[in-house]
């Protein structure tokens, strides 16, 4: 960034950073406005007219305003940006929409008018990962209709500079492989509680493809945590972990090696279950209270575990953190009981969360019926600083929504949809895709943004979330839809 300023005054923020904020955050108002109102409308004449004064205002502090996208962070003129807890939305919905678009930056010129940021706002909110080339389609936008004050240049992070084009399909190939992978993975380790089974090397990998894969599109890896095998929840439910655990850090800023060593300890968090008795572990009715006390040792257990598997580094002590301390509450309650007070570490409270949404949202031996995601998140709601850290418990709920992308729903249309994409505006009105007519018909999928008010149309909304396994076959049915 530029130093022609002075330095702020300590515990000041530089002005050039609030600056930055108001950018992102007037970007994110100018996109919405130009979603539901056409370009004479005054709410987008307003929003692009505030959002201009402000690329201006920057451009005369600075010289140039240039917004870049990289590594699951946004930075403004090379300096990188952290929303605060108002900002959280805008911030990442620049982020995914930059990424769908394949867009690696935007440059504006002090010269840029409001029509130009309408044009590009229009280009955003046409331009879909289902295009070929959804970079072409925004640029082309910009440059058919003049738009001469700003200009957007291709990722510099995906394979499309080197002129492979990650389709919509390879996206969905990588997400799903990677989910496989990671299933067989956590089959093959948690076959027995012998830690020589623990191949760190593969976990690694699956984890980084897995980090990758969500950078990029979320919503496959996210729809395949959604459904829910029962039979085989050991091995689902760690995957699941993972992914909750991924998709959530990504959405706090972690950055991708902080992610992926997050992601491998959401994968072991239940090691220790391998050396609880099975018929503990698959009891159909309540637990005696010996029995209740072997399952609880698979916290200690899964530390013990790991701390035989490998020479110690930091990685391992964190992943040893999050085996020991998955089940500690916020209040230190929960279990292992503990001698005196302890921090517990970020990692850990992160898994936490994760594991108690999948567990709650998962039918199980002993319960048949699982909550839906809006009943498990008021359920882990009641639990906010006492089980959960309230912060974190926050903006989990904050980033999965109440209606959770990848979540099945039905409309007042009666029709079937899968949550494609939320909305931090009105959670209630997602991106979904129509995947059913009202008579239960598979249709061609069709999107379909819930805010947006089409004139002459009886506004879409959801009527109630679906279970997905009530309306796809198989896996091979479901993967279809996605
Ligand atoms: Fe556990
Ligand atoms: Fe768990």
């Amino acid at each position: 960034m530029s130093t022609v300023n002075p330095p702020p005054a300590a515990g000041q923020e530089r002005p050039v950073l609030r600056l930055a904020r108001t950018l992102v955050q007037r970007f994110y108002a100018c996109v919405k406005a130009t979603q539901m109102y056409d370009s004479a409308h005054g709410m987008v004449e307003e929003a692009s007219g505030d959002l201009v004064d402000t690329i201006r205002a920057l451009c005369r502090q600075e010289g140039r305003a240039r917004l870049d996208r990289g590594h699951g962070m946004l930075a403004l003129n090379g300096g990188v940006l952290q929303p605060d807890l108002a900002g959280t939305g805008s911030f990442r919905f620049t982020l995914d929409r930059m990424t769908a678009c394949r867009i690696g930056g935007i440059v504006f010129e002090e010269s840029v008018t409001p029509r130009d940021v309408v044009l590009l706002c229009d280009a955003l909110n046409r331009s879909t990962c289902d295009l070929e080339d959804p970079f072409e389609a925004v640029s082309a936008h910009l440059r058919e209709n003049g738009a001469a004050g700003l200009r957007v240049e291709r990722s510099r992070d995906l394979p499309d500079d080197v002129g492979v084009r990650p389709t919509r399909r390879s996206v969905k190939q990588r997400s799903v492989e990677c989910f496989f992978r990671s299933f067989r993975l956590a089959r093959h380790m948690l076959a027995a509680g012998d830690p020589g089974r623990i191949d760190f090397k593969r976990a690694k990998r699956v984890v980084q493809d897995m980090v990758d894969a969500i950078s990029e599109e979320k919503f496959i890896l996210l729809s395949l945590a959604n459904i829910k095998n029962y039979d085989q929840y050991t091995f689902n439910h760690s995957t699941n972990v993972a992914i909750y655990s991924i998709a959530f850090g990504l959405h706090l800023g972690l950055d991708r090696p902080t992610l992926a060593e997050l992601g491998i300890s959401g994968l072991f968090h239940d090691l220790g279950k391998t050396r609880v008795p099975r018929k503990i572990l698959n009891k159909t009715t309540a637990l005696e209270t010996h029995e209740w006390e072997a399952m609880k040792a698979h916290s200690t257990l899964g530390a013990e575990i790991l701390l035989e598997s490998r020479r110690m580094n930091d990685a391992l002590i964190r992943n040893i953190l999050v085996a020991f301390e998955h089940h500690l509450n916020a209040d230190l309650g929960g279990y292992p009981r503990l001698a005196g007070h302890r921090d517990l570490n970020l990692f850990s409270r992160i898994v936490a969360i994760a594991d108690g949404y999948d567990a709650l949202t998962t039918a199980r031996v002993y319960r048949n019926m699982s909550y839906t995601p809006q009943e498990a998140l008021s359920v882990m709601l009641e639990g906010r600083g006492s089980v959960y850290d309230a912060v974190l418990l926050k903006f989990f709920i904050h980033s999965i929504g109440i209606h959770p992308i990848g979540s099945v729903v039905e409309l007042s249309s009666r029709e079937k949809a899968i949550v494609y994409r939320g909305n931090p505006d009105h959670p209630d009105l997602p991106v979904v895709r129509v995947f059913s007519d009202p008579d239960g018909n598979r249709i061609p999928g069709r999107q379909e943004d819930l805010s947006r008010m089409l004139p002459g149309h009886e506004p879409l909304r959801i009527e109630r979330p679906i279970d997905p396994g009530s309306c796809f076959e198989s896996i091979e049915d479901y993967l279809g839809i996605l």
